[in-house]
């Protein structure tokens, strides 16, 4: 049997106001994503791309269409519920980490675990363990500005797995990363799924993170134009970075 779905996205659409002037930044997007399946969105800058990603989140609501993410229908979520969602259900990574600068990458990781509501034993132990996971166990008390760009992002992706969300969502997740460093994080998040059956849905210009999707959708003026199987996002791995016109 196929794997469950895992996000449903369908006849998504937002608008947003320029003045007077009513902005498509989506124009009816359907997408399905099971659970295992690592799914890049690409496309121009100013695509929808990041609304998208902000939609399924529940950061933002759309106009239009439904978005079901592990059986739950988000339009049906009132704020408390939608906050809820957040931290429970997805993960995000973000271009620049958005970790807190003041604390350790442990007590970075320990955040969700808190406001979930895990008493301190228990998440002290979730996040090292986490940690471990992600090959920071030598950096457990260190802060951010202590770390490089790579472990700083891979602390994110261990603060993403935090809740066992649903899905983890990338904004340009290698956005300022080294090629050597985006590749070692596509290394992890592709252990992460064969061992765990985590979901990605992961925003990027990068033909390193294309390589390693196992399908990509192309996106362009809110809608989707194309779908990249892996076969052709695979021959990107070896292209120069910030080639990407070939996808689009
Ligand atoms: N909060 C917002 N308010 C007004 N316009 C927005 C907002 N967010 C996005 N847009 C517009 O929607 C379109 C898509 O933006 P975005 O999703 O950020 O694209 P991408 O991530 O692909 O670069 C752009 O025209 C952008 O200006
Ligand atoms: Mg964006």
């Amino acid at each position: 049997m196929s794997d469950p779905l895992m996000v449903e996205v369908r006849g998504l659409a937002r608008e947003y106001r320029h003045g007077d002037f009513p902005v498509a930044a989506l124009n009816g997007v359907d997408l399905a994503v099971r659970r295992s399946e690592i799914v890049g969105v690409v496309g121009p800058s100013g695509s929808g791309k990041s609304t998208l990603l902000n939609m399924i989140g529940g950061i933002d609501r759309p106009s239009r269409g439904s978005i079901v993410v592990d059986g739950i229908e988000l339009g049906r979520l009132d704020e408390r519920r939608l906050a809820e969602y957040r931290l429970k259900k997805v993960g995000f990574i973000f271009q620049f980490y958005n970790l807190i600068p003041t604390l350790s990458a442990l007590e970075n990781v320990e955040l969700p675990l808190s406001l979930a509501g895990m008493d301190k034993r228990k998440r002290i132990e979730r996040a090292r363990s986490l940690l471990e996971r992600v090959g920071l166990e030598a950096r457990l008390d260190h802060t951010p500005d202590q770390l490089s760009g790579g472990e700083q992002q891979r602390v994110s992706v261990a603060r993403a797995l935090s809740n066992d969300p649903a899905v983890i969502l990338g904004d340009e997740p290698t956005g300022d990363l080294d090629s050597k460093s985006a590749e070692a994080l596509m290394e992890l998040i592709v252990s992460l799924r064969d061992e765990q059956k985590t979901t990605f849905v992961l925003v990027t210009h990068d033909p390193i993170v294309v390589a390693r999707c196992d399908r990509s959708l192309s996106l362009r003026d809110g809608r989707v134009v194309r779908e990249i199987p892996k076969g052709e996002g695979s021959r990107f791995a070896d292209s120069q970075r910030a080639t990407m016109d070939g996808l689009y």
